[in-house]
């Protein structure tokens, strides 16, 4: 098989090239191109993902990434298209204008260039910049005659712990997947901008939620404090750089907030739900929790600003207690369902301190069930844990026909 996948669920637009070679027990993956074009940037001054933004970019954006992915030869339109093609994918992409026009000057006349399969997220994720992926996907399985796969996002998500750290700079790289990669079942532990999620997998394919937030994700309750603290979105990653700050002064320095004595070692703020019987989650009390905390510090200053040191202390604080929530749960269900694999995916599968305090715990309570992080590359949004999830996909039932593909902004693992 050779996989194009495409990913346009939030804001990275993101293709790649997967080539896949079975033989016995295990599966090499050749990744012939990968390409992610972040819209961090454009989404920076409205302090979040602006959804008219992100499809209007995942529009501009997908030729010309296709284009650099794929070798193409040119073919003549008349040998290659006939006319009722043509009106078919101008239909497919009557939505999506810009989007539109970039096809139809520069792909009409492109010949496949050997792919069998493209695999596209359909959901979870913003709606309106699912369908973006989707329309192109499919307006590219016309024009190729080739079968178009809808992928949940968190399935990739769960699988891009698959793809181990590439170590040579070149485009092109290989690994391989053996019936041994995971132990079932594996606990997975998702953590994003949109979710956060403890899922069963007792097999690839083969889901079952055991407990998800019932409110803000993790990763929106990292944005949202970062917004408070006046830092720059994404937050998560600003927020873990003051925290570490914070944390390699802590043994030198007593607590820099007046009134609070002596070092508060990570107990300021509340670990919702962390008690509780069940595997859910709640991160919107630790988020207003953090508010308040700042208004009263405020409170009779008039420059109404927070010093440097304040917004590490409160950085740390705040990261203490989310991912104390997460590990504490995370290692209860371990437990429960006697796992001997973890895998984490997410955006918040970058955060450092997630990273070793998880290693370490279940280390020290359960030695010999691995844990698996992706690469940092591979945690946030990508499209080669897309078509990873894809080709697992076509594999369980080779036959089956997507005709239509819906955008489901809260498709569910299942
Ligand atoms: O998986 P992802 O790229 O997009 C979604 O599907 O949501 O996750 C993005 C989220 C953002 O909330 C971002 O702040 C968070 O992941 N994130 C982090 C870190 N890097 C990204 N959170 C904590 N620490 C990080 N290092
Ligand atoms: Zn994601």
């Amino acid at each position: 098989m050779k996989i194009l996948a495409i990913e346009t669920s939030c804001d990275e637009t993101s293709l790649s090239l997967l080539l896949e070679e079975k033989n016995l027990s295990e599966t090499v993956f050749t990744v012939l191109g990968d390409i992610t074009q972040t819209q961090i940037d454009m989404h920076r001054e409205f302090g979040g993902v602006f959804p008219t933004v992100a499809k209007r970019e995942h529009q501009n954006s997908l030729v010309p990434i296709l284009m650099k992915l794929c070798d193409f030869t040119v073919d003549e339109i008349p040998t290659t298209l006939d006319n009722e093609k043509i009106n078919t994918i101008k239909q497919i992409l009557d939505r999506e204008q810009p989007l539109q026009e970039l096809f139809v000057q520069h792909l009409l006349n492109k010949s496949n260039p050997g792919i069998t399969h493209i695999c596209v997220t359909s959901g979870p994720g913003l709606e309106p910049a699912l369908w973006v992926g989707i329309s192109f996907a499919r307006a590219l399985g016309v024009l190729w005659d080739i079968p178009v796969i809808p992928v949940n996002h968190m399935e990739g998500h769960i699988l891009s712990v698959l793809a181990p750290e590439k170590n040579i700079p070149a485009d092109t790289h290989s690994f391989t997947v053996t019936d041994t990669s995971l132990s079932f079942p594996t606990l997975a532990l998702l953590v994003s901008g949109g979710h956060t999620e403890l899922v069963l997998v007792h097999g690839i394919g083969d889901y079952k939620i055991i407990g998800k937030t019932v409110d803000d994700a993790i990763g929106e309750a990292f944005d949202k404090v970062a917004r408070v603290l006046g830092l720059p979105y994404p937050g998560g990653p600003e927020i873990s750089k003051l925290a570490k700050l914070y944390h390699d002064n802590i043994l030198v320095q007593s607590s820099p907030i007046s009134g609070t004595g002596t070092i508060s070692a990570g107990n300021l703020f509340p670990r919702p739900m962390i008690h509780n019987g069940n595997y859910q989650f709640s991160f919107s009390g630790l988020k207003t929790a953090v508010l308040y905390y700042v208004r009263n510090l405020l409170q009779g200053r008039t420059d109404q600003v927070l010093t440097d040191t304040e917004k590490q202390y409160i950085a740390y604080e705040f990261q203490e207690a989310a991912i104390d929530v997460i590990i504490k749960k995370t290692l209860r269900a371990m437990n429960e369902y006697g796992i001997q694999t973890i895998v984490v995916g997410g955006g918040v599968a970058a955060n450092t301190h997630l990273r070793t305090e998880l290693v370490n715990h279940v280390h020290t309570k359960n030695p010999p069930c691995r844990v698996l992080f992706p690469t940092r590359e591979l945690s946030t949004d990508n499209s080669l844990m897309i078509g990873l999830a894809g080709y697992y996909k076509i594999s369980r039932d080779p036959e089956k026909k997507y005709e239509t593909i819906t955008a489901d902004g809260n498709w569910e693992l299942s």
